[in-house]
């Protein structure tokens, strides 16, 4: 599904991703952990197609196509998924309108009809429900004053609000309380498929107890520099990583 091929990035003209070599398939679940500064918000920011993040070389398939040729929101509607390790304020759109407006986009570009508003209500209700999200917040700027792990929540349930093929999630489980860290793993679990990959960036096992990943990677220096299965997580959390 995504194919990561010798890919080197620079930010401010500070190369970061060093001859990147990553392969994700078709419903697998991979995990990347790696000490701080050593380039994982980068590999997500370079999918998502931040900008300033520039591509020395290499290249990146998604679904057979060229990824880095294409706008964010092309990105977006191809089904990527990016969960910010740092979610940002949107003062003056409101939560409800916002996580709308994204729906019917992708509706939109499917051909689909717009969602009406009781029907999305519905649905915002009860995946608020499941991520114990109350629902007042939806009438609150998008992310403004919301707490750390609530910040968190809504970028899960925007995640589950799209139907995404590929889910990057950059430090999703930072933030969260214990009860936060089961409910949004739990959704987490339930969105996954066969058809469906997930790229996993965190710092700790404990994410990782409650969605099994497939393979971990360590990173550091701006490349994987290991790979395992679930065990090379707890050998991290046990011994770290020097
Ligand atoms: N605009 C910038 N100018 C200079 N250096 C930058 C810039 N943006 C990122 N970097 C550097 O790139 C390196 C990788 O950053 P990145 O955010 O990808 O790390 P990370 O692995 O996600 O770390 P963490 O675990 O702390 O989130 C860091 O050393 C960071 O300071
Ligand atoms: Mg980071």
């Amino acid at each position: 599904m995504l194919d990561i091929k010798n890919l080197n990035v620079s930010v401010e003209d500070k190369l970061i991703l060093k001859n990147l070599n990553l392969s994700l398939g078709k419903g697998q679940v991979h995990a990347i952990m790696g000490p701080n500064g050593s380039g994982k918000s980068t590999i997500a920011h370079t999918l998502a197609g931040k900008p300033n993040y520039d591509v020395n070389s290499g290249e990146v398939s998604f679904n057979g196509e060229d990824l880095l040729s294409k706008d964010p929101y092309e990105r977006s509607l191809d089904g990527l998924f990016l969960a910010f390790q740092y979610p940002i304020e949107l003062p003056g759109v409101t939560n409800a309108s916002y996580l709308k407006q994204i729906v019917n986009a992708h509706r939109k570009s499917k051909n689909e009809t717009p969602i009406d508003a009781g029907e999305f209500l519905k649905i915002l209700k009860e995946k608020s429900k499941q991520l114990d999200i109350p629902m007042d917040m939806h009438s609150r700027f998008v992310n403004t004053g919301f707490s750390g792990g609530e910040k968190k929540k809504n970028e899960v349930l925007q995640m589950d609000l799209l139907d995404p093929s590929l889910i990057i999630m950059d430090e999703t489980d930072s933030g969260l309380d214990v009860d936060a860290l089961k409910s949004t793993a739990e959704a987490i679990n339930k969105l996954r498929n066969s058809d469906r990959t997930f790229l996993i960036i965190t710092h700790y096992l404990r994410l990782l107890e409650y969605i099994e990943p497939d393979f971990v990677h360590v990173f550091q220096n701006g490349s994987v520099i290991e790979t395992g299965d679930k065990s090379l997580a707890s050998k991290i959390d046990q011994e770290g990583y020097n």
